[in-house]
């Protein structure tokens, strides 16, 4: 397959390298958009490793990710003044309202869920930023809201 080429061409220039699982793993997220399952075995083979430790260092590094982006992100602010005004309810609403956690995407490939640590709307919180466009005073009525307008 293309991808199962293009991983072989990135380890073929970088495999001697000393450690080089993270700068081959780099490489191929940034070819192929995300590091699909079929890589992680080529991956694993060329660098004598297993396909459970390659696997262990993709879903170790949050910047890593195994399906392509969604056409959309969500970023919900995780940190401490919009935690303390309903952030956490909000974040429960976005992994339910998108069936998915942190750091994946839903089912349906139109958002990735991301956290992120202060969007520098603290006094309006909580915040969250939709295709990098901030929203504040996010309840989850709102939220729900402003995820189908961006899906109009
Ligand atoms: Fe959420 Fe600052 S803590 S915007």
């Amino acid at each position: 397959t293309p991808a199962i080429a293009a991983t072989a061409r990135i380890l073929a220039r970088l495999k001697d390298l000393p450690g080089p699982l993270l700068p081959v793993l780099h490489e191929v997220q940034h070819e192929l958009g995300c590091i699909p399952a079929e890589a992680v075995q080529t991956i694993a083979e060329a660098l004598n490793l297993s396909r459970a430790e390659v696997h262990g260092v993709i879903t170790f590094y949050p910047h890593f990710r195994s399906q392509p982006a969604a056409r959309h992100t969500l970023e919900v602010c995780r940190a401490e003044a919009c935690q303390a005004m309903g952030g956490e309810p909000l974040a429960a609403h976005a992994r339910a309202s998108l069936g998915c956690d942190f750091h994946a995407s839903s089912a349906d490939g139109n958002f990735t869920l991301e956290p992120v640590y202060c969007l520098g709307l603290c006094a309006q919180s909580p915040a969250v930023m939709i295709d990098g466009q901030p929203h504040a005073r996010v309840t989850p009525d709102k939220l729900d809201r402003l995820l189908a307008r961006t899906l109009d």
